[in-house]
């Protein structure tokens, strides 16, 4: 939610910017802009993508070594030219970049106004800044030290930049809730919501943790305290991954190449953790509460959005084969409807980007019972991450596109380890058929590619329903998940209305929609439930809705039945999904990109949801 990125050294600030928030455009998109000091503050902001912003610039006006820049998700305030950041404060002196939301703003707005100042938005962030303004001038103390006392008189989320026009040769960040992390260059400073505008310059960074602030000088030194004004020294981290993964690699968007990625993903999540042949799997993070985790009572996975998804396969997965009761939860319910958690339970917290602030919020809460955190995050370092007592990374490298798709597969892979890790050790699953899956895990990143090799026959599909106006994702069983997931996909990026249903469950109220104009997605490779899925694609042929089936490779029944079929390997059905999911990611692709969608960055959308 909202992308913020910052430099203080010798180079020219603007381009460092511009492609620095063109990177973290995926955080939000609905305005975008700049602040500079080079003699004077000049701030350019627009409604709009970073793109919309160049246009309102002339680089060869700019000669500025220090500057901010954001990109916005819009919470307060509609997204225009007015709302966008950066945001000054009434004596200009001060400009802000905000992430994030400030819940008190409108007690500290009011008692602000009646001390005569004025505000040119509707945002928080507009509100936040003359609050450290006048903290500055009543206290008269320096800035950061100003920033220090308004934050504790703060409720909410920020990872927040201050340019000071009285002070050209300093930034001073500061973070609560939402990320921040500093890179360190020769002589020069980065600051950004993720290391992505970073990684070109400096592979050392150093991440602010909550409550914490940074005073960063152009002399090349910095330094960190907490709110509470205690001085802190953070260990310099090495970034690991590199600048290609984060673009486009001869693909058109960044989901056909995430999409693309899947198999060597996987393979990444998998790597050292697992051996068939010699029949073991390791988990380090599992190792370190293994007895905990063996003898929990119950597992409760949270999560948001496709992460959610994921979610639900680790439920199938952790009960078929480890034989221990889960409970899947929206992370945005579970933490406000007083939920049972007891100490001998285990929590799961799943997140691509680890900043859900959903997903951070519930962990909260079951951490305050007692319970064992285990987070699956992508992003190392995320405040998820760091939040839970232990846990494992899916290694799936960047995912830049909005809509989820190798971090999707990559949480099933870990938790389908964490799920045989468990089985084995509980003596759950007999040893033959443990090594059987791990064989077929070791093997299914040549299923996926052999999948992957299906995308200009989806793609013909895609032309036949792109303009359909609904669509009906139907799955039992471990493909159940998979459907959901489908038809989130397509809802994300093509905007068509989808929904994913249990097959079964289709003839309780979804089966009033079809007629002739209904594509059906089934997902139809479960052995388990094979002739009960045949009856559903039958009861919907009968009403003669539009049959896309997914099926093994060979059948033979759906065949006759289907007006389409993708034929995909054969594979354990609980890897399945790890399968199915790859037609529908590029059936919602293509559709998307022939009605002419954003497929990157879909509206309204964005990749990391840091607001609740
Ligand atoms: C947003 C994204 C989704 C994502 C969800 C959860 O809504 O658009 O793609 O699944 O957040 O994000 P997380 O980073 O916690 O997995």
């Amino acid at each position: 939610m909202c992308g913020i990125v910052g430099y203080i050294g010798n180079k020219e600030a603007y381009p460092i910017l511009i492609k620095g928030l063109k990177r973290l455009e995926y955080r939000g998109y609905d305005s975008a802009g700049i602040a500079l000091i080079d003699g004077n503050m000049t701030i350019f902001k627009k409604a709009g993508k970073v793109n919309d912003l160049e246009t309102i610039v002339d680089p060869d006006k700019i000669a500025a070594t220090i500057g901010i820049g954001h990109t916005r998700w819009a919470t307060h305030g509609e997204p225009n030219d007015r709302n966008a950041h950066p945001h000054l404060s009434n004596s200009g002196d001060l400009a802000i970049i905000h992430n994030g939301i400030i819940e008190n703003y409108s007690s500290i707005k009011e008692e602000l106004t009646k001390r005569g100042y004025k505000f040119h938005s509707d945002t928080d962030t507009e509100v936040l800044v003359n609050l450290i303004e006048e903290v500055q001038k009543t206290e008269k103390t320096t800035l950061d030290n100003a920033v220090r006392i308004a934050l504790n008189e703060v409720v909410g989320a920020y990872a927040i930049v201050i340019l000071n026009l009285k002070n050209p040769d300093q930034l001073v960040a500061a973070r609560k809730g939402s990320p921040l992390v500093i890179g360190i260059g020769d002589d020069e400073f980065y600051i950004a919501s993720d290391a992505s505008p970073i990684i070109e310059y400096t592979k050392n960074v150093v991440y602010l943790d909550d409550q914490e602030y940074a005073v960063i000088n152009r002399d090349g030194n910095y330094s960190i305290r907490t709110l509470g004004n205690v001085e802190k020294s953070h260990e310099i981290q090495k970034l690991e991954f590199s600048l290609e993964l984060i673009e486009k690699g001869g693909f058109e968007h960044f989901m056909l190449k995430e999409i693309y990625e899947q198999p060597k993903a996987i393979e990444d999540s998998l790597r050292g953790r697992m051996s068939a042949s010699q029949g073991w799997i390791k988990l380090g993070g599992l190792n370190e509460y293994i007895n905990r985790i063996d003898n929990a009572d119950r597992f409760i996975i949270t999560a948001c959005g496709t992460s959610w998804h994921s979610s639900l396969i680790g439920e199938y997965l952790i009960e078929d084969l480890a034989r221990i009761p889960v409970e899947v939860e929206y992370a945005s319910e579970f933490r406000y409807r007083n939920p049972i958690i007891k100490e001998t339970d285990v929590v799961i917290a799943i997140s691509q980007s680890g900043e859900t602030a959903d997903t951070l919020a519930a962990i909260d809460l079951a951490k305050d019972r007692q319970a064992l955190i285990y987070g699956i995050c992508n992003v190392i370092g995320s405040s998820i991450a760091r939040a839970s007592h232990a846990g494992s990374y899916t290694h799936a490298g960047p995912e830049i596109g909005v809509a989820s798709t190798k971090a999707f597969s990559t949480q099933i892979s870990i938790i389908t380890l964490i799920a045989l890790q468990i089985a084995v050790v509980k003596g759950t699953i007999p040893t033959s058929k443990f090594r059987e899956i791990l064989y077929e895990l070791e093997n299914i990143s040549s299923k996926i590619e052999e999948t992957l090799a299906l995308d200009a026959q989806i793609k013909e599909i895609a032309a036949i329903y792109k303009d359909a106006t609904n669509f009906l994702y139907l799955g039992r069983g471990y493909n159940f998940p998979v459907a959901l997931e489908g038809a989130l996909k397509l809802k994300e990026i093509s905007y068509i209305h989808a929904e994913g249903y249990p097959a079964a469950e289709m003839k309780h109220g979804p089966i009033a929609l079809i007629d002739e104009n209904m594509p059906v997605v089934f997902l139809a490779t479960n052995k388990s439930a094979y002739d009960k899925i045949v009856s559903n694609v039958q009861e919907v042929k009968a009403r003669k809705g539009r049959i896309i089936a997914v099926v093994h490779k060979g059948d033979t029944q759906i065949r006759a039945l289907a007006d389409h079929i993708i034929e995909v390997p054969e594979t354990e059905e609980i890897l399945s999904p790890l399968i199915t999911i790859v037609p529908l990611q590029l059936l919602a692709y293509h559709i998307a990109i022939m009605r002419g969608c954003n497929v990157d960055q879909p509206r309204n959308l964005a990749k990391s949801v840091t607001v609740e």
